[in-house]
């Protein structure tokens, strides 16, 4: 078996393939590393010398990128040289919900993961150790390696291992969570092919925060992760609507809960849903499975996770309406921040989303600001062509901003999606001499100062904070 790695490829260079096999690069400059996907303008922003081009957003990726590319990472769409060469493949490709067929709305398309393994079976040479890196549900390894003992058993040159290493990885923070993990997690059943692995790991991660299982619970472990995280942000929110009924203060409850260290502080921050590619697809990959084995009681346990999730978004855009005298037909709504959290260009499940559909379908104009997402990627997400015009602005409508103050002024209302820093510290004394009267912030994360913004003259609602007005019952 392969003692020695030496070329890697990497099939998918996405928001995972890309920062992941950076830092490899980095922290393993003996290491030949080759990124490959079939989405050739991905490649070339990839390679593109401007690094503000590159196609995700990822603090100090830029900095890794120009240090090891051309070295020891390379960018390229030819799978079948890289495959062929490689020692260790990683699979970094999307695995989205399925969105028609078997299994629709819930189970994972495993098609690219299915493609990828194909070419895997078709290119390789020798021995080679197959990686899953991307969030797959539990037993995609099976079909991974239904594939390659196919094709294994029709060419003898060739021997395959698969082995399950789920990435964890925060969007925003990727680059420091690849540094510096909680935890590398290795599934499989060929100690070889482990202790390959573990040897790259070895290379910057202590030998104790390396956890090896058989390949069935490392995928389960990835899975069960991203849904406890996601219950625990649906459990906040479904707090925060009885504070703001009750007027308790959520930043309170989850600071008072969060000092327990058995419940700890992280992940408790009231906001307008989770997004995000994986939550959403992880609990309803969970809840297949569980119905899949009858385990029907379980899945809807699970499936709830989901729809406080779905009801939060669709409580906020409720609530804007009814505070803007119950319809927002004509009225101008800045929107600040469209991606799915702060430091992250990426959208995907983005509660902004949703909250803008909602209120353009009422009839509201939105300008939206956002300082990493591209206007062709809002146009695309909201299924809408941009009101380029004073005269396109008719009820229902939403303009690209490319600055705060282009999308506030002469606004009814400010509605704050995403935490980015740059609206914690807003000048509310010029924001609401440029705003229509009455003046409303809707602030979904809870980030600005109210007392200062009230100050003015602002009206705020934050999520979680009820008025101490209200009387108890
Ligand atoms: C998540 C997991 O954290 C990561 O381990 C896994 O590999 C991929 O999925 P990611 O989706 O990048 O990472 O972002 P994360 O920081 O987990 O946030 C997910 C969503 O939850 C975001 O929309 C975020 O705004 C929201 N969130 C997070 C809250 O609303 N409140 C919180 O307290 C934390
Ligand atoms: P993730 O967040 O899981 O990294 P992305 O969508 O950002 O997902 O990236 C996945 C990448 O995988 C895309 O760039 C896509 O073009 C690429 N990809 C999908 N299927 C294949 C395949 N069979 N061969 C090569 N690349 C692929």
């Amino acid at each position: 078996m392969i003692n020695k790695v030496r070329n890697i490829c990497c099939i998918g260079a996405g928001y995972v393939g890309g920062p992941t096999m950076a830092v490899f690069a980095d922290k393993c400059p003996n290491l030949n590393i080759f990124v490959v996907d079939k989405n050739k303008q991905r490649v070339d922003a990839w390679n593109s010398e401007d690094l503000t081009k590159l196609p995700i957003f990822e603090r100090g990726l830029d900095k890794l990128i120009s240090k090891r590319r051309g070295k020891n990472l390379h960018f390229s769409d030819n799978f079948k040289k890289y495959i062929s060469e490689a020692d260790m493949i990683f699979i970094s490709v999307n695995t989205p919900t399925k969105t028609k067929g078997l299994g629709a709305g819930k189970a994972s398309d495993l098609k690219w993961v299915e493609a990828s393994s194909r070419e895997i079976a078709e290119y390789a040479q020798g021995e080679t150790i197959v990686v899953e890196k991307s969030t797959l549900p539990v037993k995609t390894a099976q079909t991974i390696k239904s594939i390659l003992d196919e094709s294994q058993s029709i060419n003898k040159d060739k021997k395959f291992t698969v082995l399950s290493n789920p990435e964890f990885l925060a969007e925003g923070s990727a680059i420091a969570d690849l540094e510096f993990p909680d935890r590398v997690l290795i599934g499989g059943d060929n100690l070889d092919s482990i202790n390959a692995l573990v040897n790259i790991y070895l290379n910057w991660i202590p030998k104790d925060k390396i956890i090896t299982t058989d390949l069935w619970s490392s995928e389960l472990s990835k899975l069960t992760a991203n849904a406890f995280l996601a219950q625990r942000i649906s459990s906040i929110n479904s707090i925060s609507a009885l504070c703001e009924r009750t007027g308790a203060n959520i930043k309170d409850v989850s600071l008072a809960i969060g000092t327990d260290k058995r419940i700890g502080k992280e992940f408790l921050n009231a906001g307008p849903g989770f997004g995000g590619s994986c939550f959403k697809k992880d609990i309803l990959n969970l809840v297949y499975i569980y119905d899949y084995y009858g385990l029907h009681h379980e899945a809807k346990y699970w499936e709830k996770v989901v729809e406080i999730n779905d009801w939060q978004k669709k409580r906020i855009s409720n609530l804007i309406i009814e505070k803007l005298f119950g319809t927002v037909s004509g009225k101008k709504i800045a929107i600040l921040g469209f991606s799915f959290k702060a430091n992250t260009n990426d959208t995907r499940e983005s509660p902004a989303i949703s909250i803008c559909k909602e209120l353009i379908n009422e009839g509201g104009n939105l300008f939206v600001y956002d300082p990493k997402v591209s206007h062709e990627q809002i146009r695309i997400d909201l299924n809408l062509p941009e009101a380029r015009q004073e005269q396109d602005l008719n009820e229902g409508s939403w303009s690209y901003a490319t600055s705060i103050s282009e999308a506030i002024k002469s606004s009814d209302a400010i509605v704050i999606i995403t935490e980015w820093e740059e609206f914690k510290y807003l000048n509310w004394k010029e924001i609401k001499s440029k705003m229509r009267n009455p003046s409303w912030i809707f602030d979904t994360r809870s980030i600005i100062n109210i007392c200062e913004a009230e100050k003015y003259g602002l009206k705020v609602w934050s999520v979680g904070k009820g008025s101490q007005n209200i009387s108890n019952f």
